[in-house]
């Protein structure tokens, strides 16, 4: 079978480190692997209205912003079908046709929406829309017969229900749709990248993010004042890994090259730890060679960006050519569906002819 990838984000900021090694790196390395017959990448603004409904401009704000991370780490507009969400009127009917597959209470039981529910306080009124967003990433997926989805492990609930959703659809109807594979990240550090303060995830209302649009400068201030071990006050004092977030990201982002290059006196990332936990290494030694390590890295990603922040039009024409692109294949898979669950009259002629012998006297 054919590998296609499907996957978005939100449009509600600039995209930051923990989208960058939770999966926008991985989709690069995946787009480039050449592995894959279509890669899509959709900008998930309907998705986003979910819970923004009553602020739709700060949507509107982000999509340029979202698509130049995008493009700035290396999305390939030649390779990657890069488009925005509402711009394909075929996902929503698809959303309508799958409303009817699924149970309200299996999606209050969808634990991302379960605890997205609390943190907005729907818990009184929650707003249907929001309620039947998984449905609406099942028909995202399923639009493109997606058969592998890189996000971050936040997302198993939903590929969870897509599936569901699939299995369901085949089996009432006729096979179809694809079920797809979630693909997780690699490590757990790039799974739950924590922010800067070391709190749980990397959230623009904490301001602990690293955004990738942002200025060598910030970058440096941001990790000189990242949040490590509160027990190693001198550094003669043995300190804990656990919690630390500068360790947290060297194993996201450290690679064997980097100590040739930047800390020659260790060989590797084991042997600087148990330095740490030893007693004798200091802090500001190993935020200086994180933050080394994460100036190459943006670098290109920010040069980029300055590249394409030349051409906004040019940006949004690459947009809107995805999405005519994307909304090609998602209408045959709306008219498989169609004809599936036989709501397709006019092109059936059998159906017309079946009725005209019932007429017949
Ligand atoms: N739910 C995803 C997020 O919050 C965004 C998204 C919408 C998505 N539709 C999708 C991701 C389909 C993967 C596949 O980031």
């Amino acid at each position: 079978m054919n590998k296609i990838i499907l996957t978005g984000d939100r449009p509600t900021g600039r995209l930051h480190l923990g989208h960058y090694v939770g999966s926008l790196k991985r989709r690069v390395e995946l787009q480039n692997s050449g592995e894959y017959e279509k890669i899509l990448i959709m900008i998930a603004d309907a998705q986003a209205l979910t819970d923004n409904f009553d602020n739709p401009e700060k949507i509107r704000q982000n999509i340029i912003e979202v698509a130049l991370d995008y493009l700035s780490v290396g999305l390939d507009p030649t390779i990657s079908t890069l488009f925005i969400q509402s711009q394909i009127p075929e996902l929503t009917e698809l959303s309508f046709y799958y409303m009817n597959l699924v149970s309200v209470s299996r999606l209050y039981r969808n634990p991302t929406v379960k605890s997205e529910i609390q943190l907005r306080n729907f818990e009184a009124s929650i707003p249907a829309g929001f309620l039947c967003y998984p449905i609406s990433q099942a028909a995202d997926i399923t639009a493109f017969k997606a058969t592998t989805v890189p996000v971050g492990e936040d997302q198993l609930p939903m590929l969870e229900q897509t599936k569901e959703i699939v299995r369901k659809f085949n089996a009432i109807y006729q096979e179809v749709l694809v079920e797809p594979e979630i693909l997780l990240p690699k490590n757990n550090a790039c799974m739950r990248l924590p922010g800067t303060d070391g709190k749980a995830k990397m959230s623009k209302s904490l301001g602990n993010c690293i955004y990738l649009a942002d200025s060598p400068e910030d970058v440096k201030k941001k990790v000189m004042g990242m949040f490590t071990d509160p027990l190693h006050l001198q550094v003669s004092d043995p300190g804990h890994l656990e919690g630390n977030t500068v360790f947290t990201y060297l194993d996201a982002f450290c690679e064997q090259r980097h100590f040739a290059e930047y800390l020659p006196e260790y060989s590797c990332l084991d042997e600087l730890k148990e330095h740490y936990q030893r007693g004798g290494l200091g802090d500001v030694k190993i935020k200086k060679f994180l933050n080394n390590i994460l100036q190459e890295e943006l670098a290109p990603i920010r040069k980029r960006r300055k590249e394409y922040e030349k051409d906004i039009p040019g940006v949004y024409e690459i947009l809107k050519a995805g999405s005519e692109q994307a909304r090609i294949i998602a209408a045959k898979t709306l008219d498989e569906v169609r004809s599936a669950m036989k709501v397709n009259y006019f092109d059936d002629e059998a159906l017309i002819e079946m009725h005209s012998k019932k007429y017949e006297n």
